[in-house]
Protein backbone atom coordinates (compact mmCIF):
# COMPACT_ATOMS: atom_id res chain seq x y z
CA UNK A 1 0.00 0.00 0.00
CA UNK A 2 1.50 3.51 -1.00
CA UNK A 3 1.58 5.79 2.19
CA UNK A 4 -0.93 8.18 2.34
CA UNK A 5 -0.23 11.56 4.39
CA UNK A 6 -3.47 13.75 4.10
CA UNK A 7 -3.30 17.53 3.51
CA UNK A 8 -2.24 18.68 6.63
CA UNK A 9 -4.33 22.02 5.49
CA UNK A 10 -7.54 20.15 4.98
CA UNK A 11 -9.48 21.50 7.41
CA UNK A 12 -8.99 25.37 6.22
CA UNK A 13 -10.99 25.87 2.83
CA UNK A 14 -14.09 24.20 4.25
CA UNK A 15 -17.01 26.13 6.08
CA UNK A 16 -18.61 23.62 9.05
CA UNK A 17 -21.96 24.02 10.58
CA UNK A 18 -23.45 23.53 13.73
CA UNK A 19 -26.06 20.96 13.10
CA UNK A 20 -29.66 21.67 14.85
CA UNK A 21 -28.51 22.24 18.48
CA UNK A 22 -26.49 19.87 18.65
CA UNK A 23 -22.78 19.80 19.50
CA UNK A 24 -21.67 18.22 15.96
CA UNK A 25 -20.72 20.45 13.34
CA UNK A 26 -21.47 19.37 9.22
CA UNK A 27 -19.06 20.22 6.59
CA UNK A 28 -20.87 22.57 4.23
CA UNK A 29 -20.24 19.65 1.58
CA UNK A 30 -20.61 15.85 2.73
CA UNK A 31 -20.29 12.69 0.46
CA UNK A 32 -22.68 10.30 -0.37
CA UNK A 33 -21.84 6.73 -1.59
CA UNK A 34 -25.03 5.94 -2.86
CA UNK A 35 -23.30 5.21 -6.43
CA UNK A 36 -19.60 4.79 -7.52
CA UNK A 37 -18.73 2.38 -4.62
CA UNK A 38 -20.16 -0.62 -5.04
CA UNK A 39 -17.95 -3.59 -6.18
CA UNK A 40 -18.46 -3.41 -9.49
CA UNK A 41 -17.76 -0.30 -9.55
CA UNK A 42 -13.85 0.79 -9.91
CA UNK A 43 -12.22 0.55 -6.00
CA UNK A 44 -9.00 2.90 -7.13
CA UNK A 45 -11.59 5.20 -8.05
CA UNK A 46 -13.81 5.04 -5.21
CA UNK A 47 -10.57 5.47 -2.82
CA UNK A 48 -9.37 8.79 -5.10
CA UNK A 49 -12.83 10.43 -4.21
CA UNK A 50 -12.72 9.26 -0.37
CA UNK A 51 -9.43 10.34 0.15
CA UNK A 52 -9.73 13.39 -1.57
CA UNK A 53 -12.65 14.59 -0.33
CA UNK A 54 -10.71 13.47 3.19
CA UNK A 55 -8.15 16.42 2.23
CA UNK A 56 -11.16 18.80 1.22
CA UNK A 57 -12.08 18.83 4.41
CA UNK A 58 -14.91 16.57 3.90
CA UNK A 59 -14.80 14.78 6.86
CA UNK A 60 -18.26 13.31 6.67
CA UNK A 61 -19.44 10.57 4.29
CA UNK A 62 -23.04 9.23 3.91
CA UNK A 63 -23.65 5.35 3.42
CA UNK A 64 -27.15 2.80 3.92
CA UNK A 65 -26.65 -1.08 4.37
CA UNK A 66 -28.27 -1.04 0.53
CA UNK A 67 -25.86 1.28 -1.23
CA UNK A 68 -23.72 -0.53 -4.11
CA UNK A 69 -24.30 -2.79 -6.34
CA UNK A 70 -24.04 -5.09 -5.10
CA UNK A 71 -25.94 -4.30 -1.99
CA UNK A 72 -23.79 -3.77 1.46
CA UNK A 73 -20.79 -3.36 -1.25
CA UNK A 74 -20.38 0.92 -0.63
CA UNK A 75 -19.82 -0.19 2.96
CA UNK A 76 -17.36 -2.89 2.23
CA UNK A 77 -15.30 -0.62 0.18
CA UNK A 78 -15.36 1.82 2.66
CA UNK A 79 -14.41 -0.28 4.99
CA UNK A 80 -11.09 -0.89 3.21
CA UNK A 81 -10.40 2.73 3.05
CA UNK A 82 -11.00 2.97 6.76
CA UNK A 83 -8.71 -0.05 7.84
CA UNK A 84 -6.02 1.08 5.00
CA UNK A 85 -5.31 4.83 4.09
CA UNK A 86 -7.64 6.34 6.57
CA UNK A 87 -6.35 4.12 9.50
CA UNK A 88 -5.30 6.36 12.49
CA UNK A 89 -7.96 8.83 11.38
CA UNK A 90 -11.47 7.30 12.61
CA UNK A 91 -12.38 10.13 15.04
CA UNK A 92 -11.87 13.22 12.39
CA UNK A 93 -14.49 11.47 10.24
CA UNK A 94 -18.41 11.43 10.80
CA UNK A 95 -19.81 7.92 9.69
CA UNK A 96 -23.42 7.48 9.05
CA UNK A 97 -25.41 4.60 7.74
CA UNK A 98 -29.22 3.60 7.61
CA UNK A 99 -31.50 1.39 7.68
CA UNK A 100 -35.26 0.71 6.27
CA UNK A 101 -34.80 -0.27 2.53
CA UNK A 102 -34.74 -3.94 0.86
CA UNK A 103 -31.82 -5.87 1.81
CA UNK A 104 -32.31 -8.87 2.95
CA UNK A 105 -35.04 -12.04 1.68
CA UNK A 106 -37.88 -12.18 4.24
CA UNK A 107 -39.72 -10.29 6.49
CA UNK A 108 -36.89 -8.44 8.41
CA UNK A 109 -34.93 -7.59 5.77
CA UNK A 110 -36.55 -4.68 5.14
CA UNK A 111 -38.58 -0.95 6.84
CA UNK A 112 -38.85 -0.76 10.00
CA UNK A 113 -39.20 -3.52 12.67
CA UNK A 114 -36.76 -3.38 16.04
CA UNK A 115 -35.38 -7.23 14.57
CA UNK A 116 -34.98 -5.25 10.94
CA UNK A 117 -33.14 -2.18 12.57
CA UNK A 118 -30.93 -3.64 14.81
CA UNK A 119 -29.88 -6.69 12.64
CA UNK A 120 -28.62 -3.95 9.77
CA UNK A 121 -26.88 -2.30 12.44
CA UNK A 122 -24.59 -5.68 13.56
CA UNK A 123 -24.42 -6.19 8.91
CA UNK A 124 -23.19 -2.49 8.68
CA UNK A 125 -20.33 -2.65 11.28
CA UNK A 126 -19.25 -5.75 10.19
CA UNK A 127 -18.92 -4.58 6.44
CA UNK A 128 -17.23 -1.33 7.51
CA UNK A 129 -15.19 -2.95 10.25
CA UNK A 130 -16.43 -0.50 12.64
CA UNK A 131 -17.42 -0.51 16.28
CA UNK A 132 -20.00 2.41 15.87
CA UNK A 133 -21.47 4.22 13.35
CA UNK A 134 -21.47 8.31 13.87
CA UNK A 135 -24.97 8.88 13.02
CA UNK A 136 -27.92 5.98 12.48
CA UNK A 137 -30.89 6.86 10.13
CA UNK A 138 -34.39 5.08 9.97
CA UNK A 139 -33.79 5.16 6.04
CA UNK A 140 -38.05 5.84 5.49
CA UNK A 141 -41.50 5.40 7.43
CA UNK A 142 -42.91 2.37 7.94
CA UNK A 143 -46.39 2.25 7.92
CA UNK A 144 -46.71 -0.97 9.33
CA UNK A 145 -44.60 -0.58 12.54
CA UNK A 146 -45.65 1.71 15.24
CA UNK A 147 -43.11 4.71 15.02
CA UNK A 148 -43.13 3.96 18.61
CA UNK A 149 -41.31 0.28 17.87
CA UNK A 150 -38.50 1.97 15.00
CA UNK A 151 -37.84 4.94 17.34
CA UNK A 152 -36.96 2.74 20.28
CA UNK A 153 -34.92 -0.01 17.90
CA UNK A 154 -32.88 3.28 17.19
CA UNK A 155 -32.43 4.34 20.84
CA UNK A 156 -31.16 1.19 21.92
CA UNK A 157 -28.67 1.03 19.50
CA UNK A 158 -27.35 4.29 20.89
CA UNK A 159 -27.37 2.53 24.47
CA UNK A 160 -25.01 0.25 23.15
CA UNK A 161 -23.01 2.07 21.72
CA UNK A 162 -23.35 1.55 18.34
CA UNK A 163 -24.60 4.33 17.26
CA UNK A 164 -23.45 8.15 18.80
CA UNK A 165 -26.33 9.88 17.43
CA UNK A 166 -29.64 9.11 15.11
CA UNK A 167 -31.13 10.27 12.02
CA UNK A 168 -34.83 10.19 9.83
CA UNK A 169 -34.89 10.24 6.46
CA UNK A 170 -37.73 10.54 3.71
CA UNK A 171 -40.33 11.32 6.98
CA UNK A 172 -43.00 13.91 6.03
CA UNK A 173 -43.49 16.79 9.11
CA UNK A 174 -45.80 15.51 11.05
CA UNK A 175 -44.29 12.32 11.54
CA UNK A 176 -41.29 13.57 12.26
CA UNK A 177 -42.47 15.66 14.80
CA UNK A 178 -44.32 12.40 16.49
CA UNK A 179 -40.72 10.80 15.48
CA UNK A 180 -38.84 13.53 17.83
CA UNK A 181 -40.96 13.65 20.45
CA UNK A 182 -40.75 10.18 21.03
CA UNK A 183 -36.77 10.21 20.80
CA UNK A 184 -36.77 13.04 23.44
CA UNK A 185 -38.34 11.24 26.01
CA UNK A 186 -36.11 7.81 25.33
CA UNK A 187 -33.31 10.66 26.21
CA UNK A 188 -32.07 10.03 22.45
CA UNK A 189 -33.08 13.32 20.53
CA UNK A 190 -32.72 13.32 16.67
CA UNK A 191 -29.59 14.83 15.05
CA UNK A 192 -30.76 15.60 11.63
CA UNK A 193 -33.02 14.92 9.14
CA UNK A 194 -31.55 13.20 5.83
CA UNK A 195 -34.45 14.81 3.11
CA UNK A 196 -34.49 15.40 -0.93
CA UNK A 197 -33.80 19.18 -1.36
CA UNK A 198 -32.67 20.95 -5.23
CA UNK A 199 -33.59 23.50 -6.71
CA UNK A 200 -35.67 21.35 -9.11
CA UNK A 201 -37.34 19.37 -6.14
CA UNK A 202 -38.26 21.79 -3.34
CA UNK A 203 -41.82 19.48 -1.61
CA UNK A 204 -40.27 19.88 1.90
CA UNK A 205 -40.06 24.43 1.67
CA UNK A 206 -43.68 24.22 3.16
CA UNK A 207 -43.52 21.75 6.16
CA UNK A 208 -40.64 19.67 6.82
CA UNK A 209 -37.90 22.37 7.18
CA UNK A 210 -39.80 24.46 9.35
CA UNK A 211 -40.74 22.00 11.40
CA UNK A 212 -36.93 20.93 11.78
CA UNK A 213 -36.17 24.91 12.18
CA UNK A 214 -38.65 25.00 15.32
CA UNK A 215 -37.32 21.68 16.84
CA UNK A 216 -33.60 22.65 16.73
CA UNK A 217 -32.98 19.53 14.46
CA UNK A 218 -30.39 20.04 11.83
CA UNK A 219 -31.00 19.12 7.76
CA UNK A 220 -29.01 17.42 5.01
CA UNK A 221 -29.60 18.22 1.68
CA UNK A 222 -29.42 14.62 -0.52
CA UNK A 223 -28.93 14.65 -4.45
CA UNK A 224 -28.82 18.35 -4.07
CA UNK A 225 -28.02 18.64 -8.04
CA UNK A 226 -30.89 16.34 -8.56
CA UNK A 227 -28.68 12.86 -9.55
CA UNK A 228 -26.77 15.22 -12.22
CA UNK A 229 -29.45 16.69 -13.76
CA UNK A 230 -27.98 20.28 -12.35
CA UNK A 231 -25.31 20.25 -14.18
CA UNK A 232 -24.33 21.20 -18.07
CA UNK A 233 -24.24 17.86 -19.15
CA UNK A 234 -27.69 17.06 -20.06
CA UNK A 235 -28.36 20.60 -22.05
CA UNK A 236 -27.37 19.37 -24.95
CA UNK A 237 -28.05 14.76 -24.55
CA UNK A 238 -27.38 12.25 -22.54
CA UNK A 239 -23.39 11.74 -22.11
CA UNK A 240 -22.65 8.12 -22.15
CA UNK A 241 -21.86 6.12 -18.64
CA UNK A 242 -23.48 9.56 -17.26
CA UNK A 243 -26.94 8.37 -14.80
CA UNK A 244 -29.30 9.26 -17.49
CA UNK A 245 -27.77 6.80 -19.44
CA UNK A 246 -27.52 4.26 -16.85
CA UNK A 247 -31.26 4.94 -16.68
CA UNK A 248 -31.90 3.19 -13.38
CA UNK A 249 -32.73 5.86 -10.95
CA UNK A 250 -32.24 9.44 -12.93
CA UNK A 251 -34.45 8.27 -16.37
CA UNK A 252 -35.00 10.15 -19.60
CA UNK A 253 -38.81 11.73 -18.97
CA UNK A 254 -37.03 13.72 -16.24
CA UNK A 255 -34.99 15.84 -19.05
CA UNK A 256 -38.04 17.42 -20.36
CA UNK A 257 -38.07 20.25 -22.68
CA UNK A 258 -39.05 22.48 -19.92
CA UNK A 259 -36.09 21.26 -17.99
CA UNK A 260 -33.46 21.75 -20.28
CA UNK A 261 -34.96 25.41 -20.85
CA UNK A 262 -34.79 25.82 -17.32
CA UNK A 263 -31.26 24.62 -17.24
CA UNK A 264 -29.93 27.05 -20.34
CA UNK A 265 -31.41 30.00 -18.33
CA UNK A 266 -29.49 28.67 -15.04
CA UNK A 267 -26.36 27.82 -16.88
CA UNK A 268 -26.59 31.83 -17.93
CA UNK A 269 -27.23 32.84 -14.81
CA UNK A 270 -24.38 30.95 -13.38
CA UNK A 271 -22.14 31.90 -15.76
CA UNK A 272 -22.58 35.51 -14.62
CA UNK A 273 -21.64 34.80 -11.52
CA UNK A 274 -18.75 32.97 -12.34
CA UNK A 275 -20.05 30.02 -11.68
CA UNK A 276 -21.46 26.35 -13.39
CA UNK A 277 -24.78 25.50 -12.89
CA UNK A 278 -24.06 22.56 -9.86
CA UNK A 279 -21.74 25.23 -8.16
CA UNK A 280 -24.57 28.00 -8.22
CA UNK A 281 -27.33 25.14 -7.23
CA UNK A 282 -25.33 23.87 -3.79
CA UNK A 283 -24.32 27.10 -3.00
CA UNK A 284 -28.04 28.46 -3.43
CA UNK A 285 -28.75 25.41 -0.85
CA UNK A 286 -25.75 26.53 1.43
CA UNK A 287 -27.98 29.28 1.57
CA UNK A 288 -31.44 28.29 3.04
CA UNK A 289 -31.37 28.68 6.65
CA UNK A 290 -32.13 24.95 7.38
CA UNK A 291 -29.78 23.32 5.88
CA UNK A 292 -26.92 22.08 7.40
CA UNK A 293 -24.90 20.39 4.84
CA UNK A 294 -24.78 19.47 1.14
CA UNK A 295 -24.52 15.88 0.46
CA UNK A 296 -23.15 15.74 -2.91
CA UNK A 297 -22.35 12.09 -5.04
CA UNK A 298 -19.98 12.24 -7.56
CA UNK A 299 -18.63 10.15 -10.19
CA UNK A 300 -15.14 11.41 -10.18
CA UNK A 301 -12.45 13.77 -8.24
CA UNK A 302 -12.63 16.20 -10.86
CA UNK A 303 -16.69 16.48 -10.31
CA UNK A 304 -16.08 16.88 -6.32
CA UNK A 305 -13.46 19.12 -6.62
CA UNK A 306 -15.52 21.21 -9.05
CA UNK A 307 -18.62 21.10 -6.54
CA UNK A 308 -16.44 22.36 -3.78
CA UNK A 309 -15.68 25.45 -5.53
CA UNK A 310 -19.28 26.55 -5.14
CA UNK A 311 -17.96 27.06 -1.98
CA UNK A 312 -16.01 30.27 -3.33
CA UNK A 313 -19.07 32.09 -3.96
CA UNK A 314 -22.07 31.58 -1.77
CA UNK A 315 -23.71 35.34 -1.73
CA UNK A 316 -26.46 35.75 -4.28
CA UNK A 317 -28.00 39.07 -5.02
CA UNK A 318 -31.82 39.97 -4.44
CA UNK A 319 -31.86 39.91 -8.37
CA UNK A 320 -30.20 36.97 -8.71
CA UNK A 321 -32.82 35.18 -6.40
CA UNK A 322 -35.68 36.84 -7.83
CA UNK A 323 -34.42 35.41 -11.63
CA UNK A 324 -33.74 32.07 -9.88
CA UNK A 325 -37.48 32.16 -8.53
CA UNK A 326 -38.64 33.25 -12.03
CA UNK A 327 -36.91 30.49 -13.85
CA UNK A 328 -37.92 27.73 -11.70
CA UNK A 329 -41.32 28.57 -11.30
CA UNK A 330 -43.31 24.86 -12.82
CA UNK A 331 -40.24 23.06 -13.16
CA UNK A 332 -40.00 21.42 -9.88
CA UNK A 333 -39.63 17.48 -10.13
CA UNK A 334 -42.22 15.99 -7.59
CA UNK A 335 -42.73 12.65 -8.25
CA UNK A 336 -39.36 10.70 -8.09
CA UNK A 337 -38.54 8.71 -5.25
CA UNK A 338 -35.15 7.46 -5.33
CA UNK A 339 -33.06 5.50 -2.67
N1 LIG B 1 -31.80 9.19 2.27
C1 LIG B 1 -32.11 8.84 1.05
O1 LIG B 1 -33.20 8.27 0.80
C2 LIG B 1 -31.16 9.15 -0.05
C3 LIG B 1 -31.55 9.03 -1.40
C4 LIG B 1 -30.63 9.37 -2.38
C5 LIG B 1 -29.37 9.81 -2.02
N2 LIG B 1 -29.01 9.88 -0.71
C6 LIG B 1 -27.66 10.30 -0.30
O2 LIG B 1 -27.30 11.48 -1.00
C7 LIG B 1 -26.08 11.25 -1.71
C8 LIG B 1 -26.03 12.09 -2.95
O3 LIG B 1 -27.10 11.73 -3.83
P1 LIG B 1 -26.90 11.87 -5.39
O4 LIG B 1 -25.73 11.04 -5.80
O5 LIG B 1 -28.21 11.67 -6.01
O6 LIG B 1 -26.45 13.43 -5.43
P2 LIG B 1 -26.25 14.49 -6.59
O7 LIG B 1 -25.09 15.30 -6.13
O8 LIG B 1 -27.54 15.18 -6.87
O9 LIG B 1 -25.86 13.65 -7.89
C9 LIG B 1 -24.59 13.09 -8.01
C10 LIG B 1 -24.33 12.72 -9.44
O10 LIG B 1 -24.36 13.87 -10.29
C11 LIG B 1 -23.30 13.83 -11.22
N3 LIG B 1 -22.38 14.93 -10.91
C12 LIG B 1 -21.96 15.34 -9.69
N4 LIG B 1 -21.10 16.37 -9.79
C13 LIG B 1 -20.99 16.65 -11.10
C14 LIG B 1 -20.25 17.60 -11.83
N5 LIG B 1 -19.46 18.48 -11.22
N6 LIG B 1 -20.36 17.58 -13.18
C15 LIG B 1 -21.16 16.70 -13.81
N7 LIG B 1 -21.88 15.76 -13.18
C16 LIG B 1 -21.80 15.73 -11.81
C17 LIG B 1 -22.63 12.46 -11.06
O11 LIG B 1 -23.31 11.52 -11.88
P3 LIG B 1 -22.69 10.81 -13.19
O12 LIG B 1 -22.70 9.37 -12.86
O13 LIG B 1 -23.65 11.16 -14.26
O14 LIG B 1 -21.31 11.36 -13.41
C18 LIG B 1 -22.92 12.16 -9.62
O15 LIG B 1 -22.85 10.80 -9.28
C19 LIG B 1 -26.07 9.74 -1.93
O16 LIG B 1 -24.77 9.23 -2.20
C20 LIG B 1 -26.60 9.26 -0.61
O17 LIG B 1 -25.59 9.30 0.36
C21 LIG B 1 -29.89 9.57 0.27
Amino acid sequence: MELYKPNTDRYHGMKYTRCGQSGIHLPALSLGLWHNFGDSDDFGNAKKMLLGAFDRGINHFDLANNYGPSAGSAETTLGKVLAGELKGYRDELLISTKAGYDMWPGPFGSWGSRKHIIASMDQSLRRMKLDYVDIFYHHRPDPDTPLEESMGALATLVQQGKALYVGLSNYNAEDSQRAFALLEDLGVPCLIHQARYSMFDRNVEKALLPTLDKSGVGCIAFSPLAQGLLTDKYIDGIPLNSRMAKATFLTENMRSDLVVGALGQLQELARSRGQKINQMAIAWLLNQSAITSVLVGASSIRQLTENLQALDHLQFSEMERSKIEQILAGVFLEKRQPK
